[in-house]
């Protein structure tokens, strides 16, 4: 059921049920991230293997430091400069974090998201909210709460509808290596330009693979439609078709008819490209297109999360 009722949604969590959650990310399937029955639902629902750790989410500063034991001060200083917002921090883990939220890692992936809604009811929770993105695993991420319904609707018994996100994609991951030196695990809705710029130093970035035990969930095929999707090479290579749909940043293609076509943003806008992205992977793999054609957007700012995501849809 979808509605906006924050005591509905408290009621089924704190009874270890799972509860669709608005971010400005993308949706998130939450549980009691301390309750591993609540975790378990969450794996169950979601179809994802036990290897690929969750995300815990809180409202405070002070409630993430009781969650590990360690708060570097580059990392608070990244708090203090993104939170609430689309960042995730990988920190090492106190004991009571069941080693089922982090499958077995020593750290846990910990933020606060930026929706008004979802830190009310964080504050009325005793307990953090773990929570991956509310697709069945390896389908495309859901940005409204329809979204989570249509895929999941039968198995959450609530969906707290926040409206569209406003970034629409995932946080950005950042660890930090033995020597203190920040990672970037996963590109994200907080741009790596807008990180550096904090720090005033550069930050690694590591790439997913077919399988890399650092970063569980970054397999190399994700987000995929159900439909073939092939990436467009600098907009070459296409072979025009009237039963292909495509995704494009701001122009038609030619060959492909326009009402099959959809562009993430007429203006070029790689904000509003973001918000955009995953919604209109959903409608083309709707339409009565036989293949989809993804064209790269410009490799800047959250052009380089969001051609990392249009990437692994077509992997
Ligand atoms: O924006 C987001 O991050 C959304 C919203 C709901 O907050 N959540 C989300 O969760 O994208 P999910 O489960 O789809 O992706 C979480 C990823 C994992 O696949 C993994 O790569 C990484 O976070 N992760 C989580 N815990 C980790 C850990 N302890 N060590 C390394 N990577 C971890
Ligand atoms: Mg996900």
């Amino acid at each position: 059921m979808i509605g906006t009722d924050l005591q509905s949604a408290k009621r089924y969590l704190e009874a270890g049920n799972v509860v669709g959650i608005p971010t400005e990310t993308v949706y998130g399937l939450a549980g009691n991230a301390l309750n591993p029955d609540a975790v378990l639902t969450i794996f169950r629902v979601k179809n994802r293997p036990a290897f690929d750790p969750l995300i815990v989410h809180t409202d405070s500063l002070d409630k993430v430091r009781s969650l590990v034991t360690e708060l570097p001060p580059l990392a608070e200083a990244l708090a203090e400069a993104f939170w609430p917002g689309p960042l995730t921090l990988l920190l090492p883990k106190q004991p009571h974090v069941p080693d089922l939220t982090t499958s077995g890692l020593p750290r846990v992936a910990v933020r606060i998201p930026n929706h008004s809604l979802t830190i009310s009811l964080l504050q009325q929770l005793d307990f953090p909210l773990a929570a991956p993105s509310a697709n069945p695993f390896g389908y495309i991420s859901p940005t409204t709460a329809w979204h989570v319904e249509q895929q999941l609707g039968d198995q959450v018994p609530y969906i707290l509808d926040g409206g569209p996100c406003g970034v629409g994609l995932e946080s950005t991951i950042v660890g930090f290596d033995t020597d203190g030196e920040p990672t970037v695990y996963r590109l994200g809705g907080l741009a790596l330009e807008a990180l550096e710029a904090v720090v005033g130093r550069s930050f690694r970035v590591q790439s997913h693979s077919a399988s890399n035990p650092s970063a569980p969930g970054m397999l190399s095929s994700h987000y995929a439609p159900r439909k073939p999707t092939a990436l467009l090479n600098d907009a070459a290579g296409y072979v025009a078709s009237p039963t292909a749909g495509a995704l494009v940043f701001n122009d038609y293609l030619p060959n492909i008819p326009t009402e099959q076509q959809l562009r993430l943003s007429p203006t070029g806008d790689l904000n509003e490209a973001a918000k955009n992205l995953f919604s209109y992977l959903r409608q083309l793999d709707a339409m009565p297109v036989e293949r989809i054609y993804i064209q790269p957007v410009p490799d800047e700012g959250l052009g380089r999360a969001i051609n990392d995501r249009l990437r692994r849809a077509a992997a």
